[in-house]
Order: structure tokens, then sequence, then C-alpha cells
């Protein structure tokens, strides 16, 4: 198992600068539904981290829930299009203001393929709140309501985000060096 250091290219966000902006996005959302509760969807595994995070800065009451969809290998690789829902959630949300909670949009198939799912539950009202958005790979016309931050075309790690399933407990968003990242077996 290879240590972070080793193929680390950059902190492309720093911990502190993540727990600021999540501050402000959780100000946001709170303001934008004073008076109202809502509903967060995360989506597993990768935004877990930003939803712990961004629940204690919504100060209006909310309810969680989870879903999972299929990824796609392992490894430094992005998805092709298609999404498979492998754990639906546990609760209609007919009715709700449904906020989905996303770790990162690339090219947006997944986040298209998620809202129409759950745009044919007919929520109250459905918005998508993204950490990070890679805009420059956007392969479908689709925008998020809340962005963390927009990133350039790098593969990046941490804060939720894995390579082959490990590293998503670090504190900040790092940038991999492919060339120097091993797989572990
Ligand atoms: P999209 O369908 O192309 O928008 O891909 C979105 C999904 O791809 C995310 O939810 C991640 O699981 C994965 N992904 C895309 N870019 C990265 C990255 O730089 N690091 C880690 N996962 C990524
Ligand atoms: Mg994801």
């Amino acid at each position: 198992m290879q240590s972070y250091h080793e193929f680390l290219d950059e902190v492309l966000i720093p911990e502190i600068e993540l727990q600021d902006r999540i501050t402000e996005l959780g100000e946001q959302i709170s303001q934008d539904y004073a008076g109202q509760t809502v509903h967060l969807i995360c989506i597993l595994k990768g935004g877990v981290m930003f939803l712990t995070d961004l629940m204690r800065c919504i100060s209006i009451p909310h309810t969680i829930d989870f879903m999972a969809i299929s990824s796609y290998g392992l490894g430094v690789r992005s998805s092709s299009g298609q999404v498979r829902l492998t754990m639906d959630l546990h609760e209609d949300i007919h009715g709700q203001n449904v906020i989905l909670v996303e770790d990162i949009i690339d090219s947006g198939n997944t986040l298209s393929s998620v809202l129409n799912l759950l745009g044919a539950r007919k929520p109250a009202s459905l918005k998508v709140c993204t950490l990070l958005d890679k805009v420059e790979r956007r392969e479908v016309d689709i925008k998020a309501d809340y962005v963390g931050f927009e990133i350039p075309n790098k593969y990046v790690f941490g804060y939720g985000l894995d390579l082959d399933q490990y590293y998503r407990e670090l504190p900040f968003i790092g940038v991999v060096n492919a060339e120097k990242y091993t797989p572990s077996e």
C-alpha cells in the first residue's frame, strides 16, 4: 500500500478551504429554504464526507438518505455514461424538498441519470449540491445549483473520493500523479 505522499502531485484544495466553503454552502442552503425542511440525498460512497460536514452547517431541519449506483471499475478512470442503481433510497421523496449531494460532477452523465430517476418520483423540488465541478469535461448540459469549487480537468482524490477504494479519509483534495500511482493488489 503506497503512502499518498508518493503520488500526490499537489494539494488542490486544503482542508481549511474545504471547510470554509462548506460552511458557506450550508448557510446558503439554510437561507434559501428558510421556514422549510430539506431532504439531503447522498450518493455513496464518494459524497459521504461532504454530506456529514455539510449537515453540520445547515441550520434548518433536514433529513438524510443514501443511494448507491454502479461504478466503472477501478483506477484513475471516469464514468462511461451509464448508471445502474445498486441501492435504492430508504424513504419516499414524494413532496419533499430534495437536495442531491454529490462529490464531483465530471461528464455529468451520472448526475443526469440520477436526476431523471429522482424527478420521476415527484419531489416538491429537486436541486443539486456538488462539492467539485469539472466544468471542462461536461458532456451533457447540466448544472448544479450549489457548487463548492470549479476544478481543472485533473484526477483528484481525498475527502471522500477514492483511488481504488482507498484514501477517502484524507481531509483535503489532492491531484494524482498517475505515473507514480500503483493500484494495490
Ligand atoms: P460523471 O458521470 O462523468 O459526471 O462522473 C461522476 C463520477 O465519476 C463521480 O461521482 C466520481 O465517482 C467519478 N469521478 C469523476 N472524476 C473523478 C475524480 O477526479 N476523482 C474521483 N472520482 C471521480
Ligand atoms: Mg460520485
